[in-house]
């Protein structure tokens, strides 16, 4: 920005028709002028400025008013209040504000030595050329806002994926070490019960009361897995995947063509998480929307990148619809996919349109020690 502001002022110093031009800004949060830019002047001299503005402290409060003033005849006005004009012998002087969709953003001052001081052209060259260097000021700050913006919606998000992993993990513990065990030493006491003998009718009810247990720990296991998979802090992403596959499509009557780098190794641990969601994600689609009879999943590396890809053969859907599209709510998953893969500095995207079928498609580079894969215990 301070590059367009010394710009700006550079053409108005080198129409000729002017000596000295210096843009205040009003600072966002402390709400003073600040000296941003200064042509015309010795750096002597506009350190003074800096301080002191041209003539006075507060642009002769265009500020406040957001009017342009023309100071015709400096003559005028003490001696001992304005430094600067004594030591550049300036005449006259304007204090352009500049106005952007009705704030005032700052100032630009213009000072003359030249006796006959502004012509009424002047003067609507500097309003022009104010109301330029507003926009520029009003964009830069836009852009600047939501930079920053979207720098603490990628921090937050990362706390919040961290924090949900960190959550999942230890629900993930306490199902296994608390409801788990106490499910088991159910079951073998029910059995216990059963092999000591009883008549038929408590029989029926303790073998019952067996199968529940087994179901009970059964959906336990799952959830568990689905929490923490603990084959992929074992085993790495490819024995995860192929269990993924296997509960969830295969059991469900959907074919998987699996294809993996037999190389692949281990990755960094964010990694895997993150791509272990990513299909979970993407499978949990798959079995709940595309109706699809096959699939097709691969990981690979190559150069310096894990590519990961799950197409299927199902109904597709109107990507464009769900990004855009009014209901907020939807595509949340789809989004959590893209965010996981990006926090990790990767390339995620989509490919669908209805009746053809969709691919997802992840990329992420992997640094020195991801490519090398990490020692595990
Ligand atoms: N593999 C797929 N085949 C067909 N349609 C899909 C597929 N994946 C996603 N969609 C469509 O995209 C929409 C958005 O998917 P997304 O995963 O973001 O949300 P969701 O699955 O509906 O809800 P959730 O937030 O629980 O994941 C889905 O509602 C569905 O219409
Ligand atoms: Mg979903």
């Amino acid at each position: 920005l301070d590059e367009v502001l010394t710009r700006a002022l550079d053409e108005i110093v080198n129409s000729g028709r002017m000596d000295v031009a210096a843009i205040f800004l009003l600072q966002e949060r402390l709400g003073d002028l600040q000296l941003r830019a200064v042509r015309g002047l010795s750096e002597e001299t506009a350190r003074l400025v800096a301080r002191l503005g041209l003539l006075d402290g507060d642009c002769g409060g265009v500020i406040r008013t957001g009017k342009m003033v023309v100071v015709p005849d400096l003559n005028r006005y003490g001696r001992s209040r304005s430094p600067v004009f004594r030591q550049e012998r300036l005449r006259s002087l304007v204090h352009v504000p500049l106005n952007a969709r009705g704030n005032v953003l700052g100032s630009m001052c213009v000072g003359n030595r030249a006796e006959e001081g502004f012509s009424r052209e002047d003067l609507e060259f500097l309003s022009a050329v104010g109301d330029q260097i507003a926009l520029a000021v009003e964009n830069a700050r836009l852009y600047a806002e939501v930079q920053r913006k979207e720098r603490v919606r990628g921090e937050l998000l990362q706390k919040v994926i961290a924090a949900q992993e960190e959550e999942r993990k230890r629900v993930a513990r306490e199902l296994h070490d608390e409801t788990s065990q106490a499910l088991t030493a159910l079951l073998y006491e029910v059995e216990e019960a059963l092999e000591q003998g009883c008549d038929g009718r408590t029989q029926e009810v303790l073998e019952h009361m067996r199968q529940l247990a087994l179901q009970s720990l059964d959906g336990i296991h799952k959830l568990i897995y689905d929490l923490r998979p603990s084959l992929l802090d074992h085993l790495g992403l490819p024995a995860a995947i192929h269990w993924l596959a296997e509960t969830r499509l295969e059991a469900n009557g959907i074919r998987v063509q699996l294809e993996e780098d037999p190389d692949l190794g281990r990755l960094p641990q964010e990694v895997e998480i993150a791509l272990f969601r990513v299909v979970q994600e993407a499978l949990s689609n798959i079995l709940r929307h595309s109706g699809a009879r096959n699939v097709a999943i691969s990981l690979r590396k190559r150069d310096g990148y894990l590519d990961l890809s799950v197409e299927d053969d199902g109904v597709g859907f109107d990507l464009e619809e769900i990004v855009h599209g009014p209901d907020t709510s939807r595509g949340l998953g789809l989004l959590g996919m893209a965010e996981r893969v990006q926090l990790l500095g990767g390339q995620f995207d989509i490919v669908s349109a209805p009746g053809e079928g969709t691919r997802i498609h992840a990329q992420i580079p992997l640094g020195a020690a991801g490519a090398e894969g990490r020692e595990h215990a």
